[in-house]
This record gives structure tokens, sequence and C-alpha cells, in this order.
């Protein structure tokens, strides 16, 4: 996995000499705002990411507070936000329209033609628990599916805020050890890039869940937290959880390939919770996929994986559920997402 791991290590060092030499410029003279400061935001390609939309290198040393930082600093890291997740949320909570918006309500994605973006969203901002899915800024004593224990969720748990050759910079080991690239064109396909620079439009057009198509190593990055999982994930002689990575029309499976090929009837809808029976086609994945258009080509050997059921942030039902399989009050749409591969 080396060659797999030396971007991430250049990239950190990028980041520590690149401080370096801001720090440096700033002792020597007053320096203009630094190169990076032009650039756009996040942008994993080209790597242009302006350090001072989140780090002050100087605060409280002059009288005043810098411009734009919170109040009651200097913060950890030099962040100019008291934590990691009140800093990206200052963008990503919806006040701001080019960054995708991760905190309900989310109406960012209303006619887009989807329901949600590809992760979902958190409940609230930190601190309460969330039944909808992950939970942020929260001690979890015990982790369902998992031997780790006290982990409190932030942003930077999942994502790396300087850039990560994966898809959406998450991280390649989010439980340390030697963890599991998701590649963006390699392991998950995307229709619309990102805007450079950034527009609202753009935003919802790449960040909308269809605009990304599947291949491999999403469930398996799951696992890397929920790590006892890990045994059982595609194990057909050790079924004591939902089996990832398999094909619908698996000999001797106890679903109805045809069915899910169809998308009509039992399952399928067009809208989740409108009071008629049936949610829109789940998502799923293609191991042979080459391209986006083949990523997202429905047949009957289209594969499982964690992302059919479940949304990396959270979303409106209990578990992070694509649809209300376990909220109360009998919703309709209850078994919906089920039928579309099993049509019971
Ligand atoms: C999108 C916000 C963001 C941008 C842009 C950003 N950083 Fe950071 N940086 C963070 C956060 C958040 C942390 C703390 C990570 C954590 O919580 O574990 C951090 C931590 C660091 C650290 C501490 C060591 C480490 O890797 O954890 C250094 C050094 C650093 N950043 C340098 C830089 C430089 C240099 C740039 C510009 C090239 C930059 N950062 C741009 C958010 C950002
Ligand atoms: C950085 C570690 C980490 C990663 C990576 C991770 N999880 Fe979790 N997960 C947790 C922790 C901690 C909890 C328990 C606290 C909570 O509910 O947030 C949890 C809880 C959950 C829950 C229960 C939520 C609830 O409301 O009861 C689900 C479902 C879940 N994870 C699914 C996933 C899926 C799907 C992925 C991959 C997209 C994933 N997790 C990746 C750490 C992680
Ligand atoms: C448990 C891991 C986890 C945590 C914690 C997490 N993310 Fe994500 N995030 C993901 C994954 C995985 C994706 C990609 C989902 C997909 O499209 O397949 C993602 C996607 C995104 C996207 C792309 C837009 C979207 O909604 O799909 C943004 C922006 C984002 N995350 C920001 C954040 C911010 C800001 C936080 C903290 C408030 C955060 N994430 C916390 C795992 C996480
Ligand atoms: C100053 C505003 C701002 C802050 C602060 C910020 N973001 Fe973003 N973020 C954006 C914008 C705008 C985009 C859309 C980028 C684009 O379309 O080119 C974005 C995109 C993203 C994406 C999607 C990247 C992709 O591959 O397409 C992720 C993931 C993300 N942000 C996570 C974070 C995390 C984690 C933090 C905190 C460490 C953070 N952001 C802080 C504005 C911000
Ligand atoms: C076919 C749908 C489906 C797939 C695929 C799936 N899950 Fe789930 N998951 C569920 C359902 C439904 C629940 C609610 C509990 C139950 O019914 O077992 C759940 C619950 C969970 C929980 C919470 C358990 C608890 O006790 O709170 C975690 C964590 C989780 N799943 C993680 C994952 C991960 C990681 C993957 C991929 C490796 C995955 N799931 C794949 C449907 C699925
Ligand atoms: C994307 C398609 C898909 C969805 C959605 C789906 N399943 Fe499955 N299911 C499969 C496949 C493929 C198998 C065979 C592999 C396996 O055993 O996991 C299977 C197997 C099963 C089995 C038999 C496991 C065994 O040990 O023989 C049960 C029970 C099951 N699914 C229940 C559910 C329930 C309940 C839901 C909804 C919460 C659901 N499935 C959603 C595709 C799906």
């Amino acid at each position: 996995m080396s060659s797999s791991d030396s971007p991430t290590l250049r990239k950190s060092e990028f980041v520590r000499s690149a401080l370096f030499a801001v720090l440096a410029g700033l002792l020597l003279v007053a320096a203009p705002a630094g190169e990076a400061s032009a650039a756009y935001y996040h942008d994993l390609e080209k790597n242009r990411q302006p350090c001072s939309d989140c780090h002050t290198l100087h605060y409280g040393e002059g009288d005043a507070q810098p411009p734009g930082v919170e109040v009651g600093g200097p913060f950890q890291q030099l962040l100019i936000r008291a934590t990691t997740n009140k800093l990206c949320l200052f963008c990503h909570d919806g006040s701001d329209p080019k960054a995708p918006d991760v905190l309900a309500s989310v109406i960012m994605y209303d006619g887009s033609g989807d329901e949600h973006s590809g992760a979902g969203f958190f409940d609230n901002s930190g601190g309460f628990a969330n039944v909808k899915g992950h939970d942020l800024g929260l001690n979890a004593p015990t982790v369902p599916f998992s031997t780790r224990t006290n982990v409190t969720l932030t942003c930077a748990s999942c994502h790396d805020p300087h850039g990560t050759p994966n898809y959406r910079n998450v991280l390649t080991a989010p439980a340390g050890g030697v963890g599991m690239t998701v590649e963006m064109a390699r392991d998950v396909f995307r229709n619309q890039p990102p805007g450079d620079p950034p527009s609202a439009a753009a935003s919802i057009a790449a960040y909308r869940e269809s605009n990304e198509g599947y291949k491999a190593n999403t469930s398996r990055w799951c696992a890397e937290c929920h790590d006892q999982l890990k045994p059982s994930v595609n194990n057909p002689t050790n079924r004591i959880h939902h089996l990832i990575d398999v094909p619908i029309d698996g000999a001797g499976y106890p679903t109805d390939p045809a069915h899910w090929g169809g998308g009509v009837g039992n399952g399928f809808g067009d809208v989740t919770g409108d009071e008629t029976e049936g949610v829109p086609r789940l998502r799923f994945q293609v191991s042979g996929a080459t391209d986006y258009a083949s990523a997202r080509t429905v047949v009957s050997g289209n594969e499982v994986m964690c992302a059919n059921c479940h949304l990396a942030h959270g979303g409106r039902h209990e578990k992070g559920l694509v649809w209300p399989y376990k909220d109360s009050g009998g919703p309709v749409d209850k078994d919906s997402g089920c039928n579309q591969c099993h049509n019971y």
C-alpha cells in the first residue's frame, strides 16, 4: 500500500513546509497574503487551499482580535474557531450557498432531482445524541460493530481538511493503521466536478446524491472504524451480517434480481414519505465500472454496499438509513428499500 500512502505523506509534508514558509514570512516582514489565499476551497486536485480560511498565526499578539476570528482564542492548531466542528460548520451549515450544507435542515438539494446529498446531513452541530446518524462532538463510550471505545467524532475524524487523494477528502486511515484509499476516478466516479471557483449551482450539481457512481472500497472504508464488520463483510460462510460487495443476482440468494433490474412496483416510488409505498432507487455498486456511466448502469448483478442503506453523515431516518425502516408510526415506506432487492 506504500504507493497509495505516499501522496498523503507528501501532502502533509507540503502543509508543514508551507506553514513554516508562511511563519517565516510573517516573522521577517509583514508578508502580503500568501499565494494560497488567492486560490479556491479544498481544491483536491490542484491542492489549492487558503490556509487563512481556517488558521490565524498570531491571535492575541496585536492589540485587536484578528478580523473574522472567533473571540476567546487563541485556539488549538491555530484555528480561527474554538473547535474543528465549529470551523467547518461556519461555512457548511447552509449559510454559504457555495459550500455544501451538511447540517439539518438542508434545502439546498430541493428541486435538484435528488432527495439529499451523497452523505446526507447531521441532525445537530454537536454535543447532542442523534438517532438518525453520526453524532458530532459527543463521546461515544462504545461504538456499534467496533472494538473502539470513547470516540468523539469531528469532521476531521473522517475528512482531512488539507486534502487527500481520496474522494471527498476522506482520511485514508480514520482509525489508524494502513487504512483504505477510496479515490475519485478509481473507486468512485462523478459526473459534474465541483465549481472552480465554487458557485451555488455547481455545488448543488456536484454534491447531489446521483452525481456519484460507486465501484469499490467505500464499504470497507466504513469498516475501518466499524472493524467488527470486517471478518463478515463479504464472507458467504459467515453470514452474521448482511453482506456487501456481493451481486444481487448471486446464486442461491433470496433476492429478486429481475425486480431490481425492472425498477417498478414493490419498493420503487418517486418520493420517500409521500404516503404512497415506494422510494427512489437506492444507490448500488458496480465493481467492473470504468466511468460514471458504467457505475450508474442498472443491471441485475449490481452489488450491495453500506451506502445502499446508510448515509455517511445521517439523514431523516433512524440509523442514518435512506428510508424509514426503523422509524415509528408505521410509515408506508418502511420496507420499501428491502423490497427493491427482495420483493416480498
Ligand atoms: C478547511 C480548513 C483548513 C485549511 C484551508 C487549512 N487547514 Fe490546517 N488544519 C485545519 C484543521 C481543522 C486542523 C486540525 C485537524 C484536527 O482537528 O485534527 C489543522 C491542522 C493543521 C496543522 C497541524 C498539524 C496537522 O496536520 O494536524 C498544520 C501544520 C496546518 N494545519 C497547516 C496548514 C497550512 C499550511 C494550510 C494552507 C496550506 C492549512 N493548514 C490549511 C484546517 C485547515
Ligand atoms: C471515524 C470512525 C468512523 C467511521 C469512519 C464511520 N463511523 Fe459509523 N460510527 C462511529 C461512531 C463513533 C459511532 C457511534 C456514535 C454515533 O452514533 O455517532 C458510529 C455509529 C454509526 C451508526 C449508528 C448511528 C445511530 O444513529 O445510531 C451507523 C448506522 C454508522 N455508524 C454507519 C457508518 C457508515 C455507513 C460508515 C461509512 C460511511 C461509517 N459509519 C463510518 C464511527 C465511525
Ligand atoms: C463518519 C465519517 C464522517 C464524518 C464525521 C463527517 N463526514 Fe463528511 N463525508 C463522509 C463521507 C464518507 C462522505 C462521502 C459520501 C458519499 O457521497 O458517498 C462525506 C461527504 C461530505 C461532503 C460532500 C457533500 C455531501 O453532503 O455529500 C462534505 C461537504 C462533507 N462531507 C463535510 C463534512 C463536515 C463539514 C463534517 C463535520 C461537520 C463532516 N463532513 C463529518 C464522512 C464523514
Ligand atoms: C470558508 C468556507 C469553508 C470552510 C471554513 C470549510 N469549507 Fe469545506 N467547502 C467549502 C466550499 C465553498 C466547498 C465547495 C468547493 C467547490 O465546489 O470547489 C467545500 C467543499 C468541501 C468538501 C467536498 C470536497 C470535494 O472533494 O468535493 C468537503 C469534504 C469539505 N468541504 C469539508 C470541510 C471540512 C472538513 C472543513 C473543516 C476542516 C471545511 N470543509 C471547512 C467551504 C468551506
Ligand atoms: C441492506 C441494507 C444495509 C446494508 C448494506 C448495511 N446496513 Fe447497516 N444497518 C441496516 C439496518 C436496517 C440497520 C438497523 C438495525 C438492524 O435492523 O439490524 C443497520 C444498522 C447499522 C449500525 C448501527 C447498529 C446499532 O446497534 O446501532 C451500524 C453501525 C451499521 N449498520 C453499519 C453498517 C456498515 C458499516 C455497513 C457496510 C459495511 C452497513 N451497515 C451495511 C441496513 C444495512
Ligand atoms: C441492494 C440490494 C439489497 C437490499 C436493499 C437489501 N438486501 Fe437483503 N440481501 C441482498 C443480497 C444480495 C443478499 C444475499 C447476500 C447476503 O446474505 O447478504 C441478501 C440477503 C438477505 C437476507 C438473508 C441472509 C442470510 O443469511 O441468508 C436477509 C434476511 C435480508 N437480505 C434482509 C434484508 C432486509 C431486512 C433489508 C432491508 C432492511 C434488505 N435485506 C435489503 C440484497 C439486498
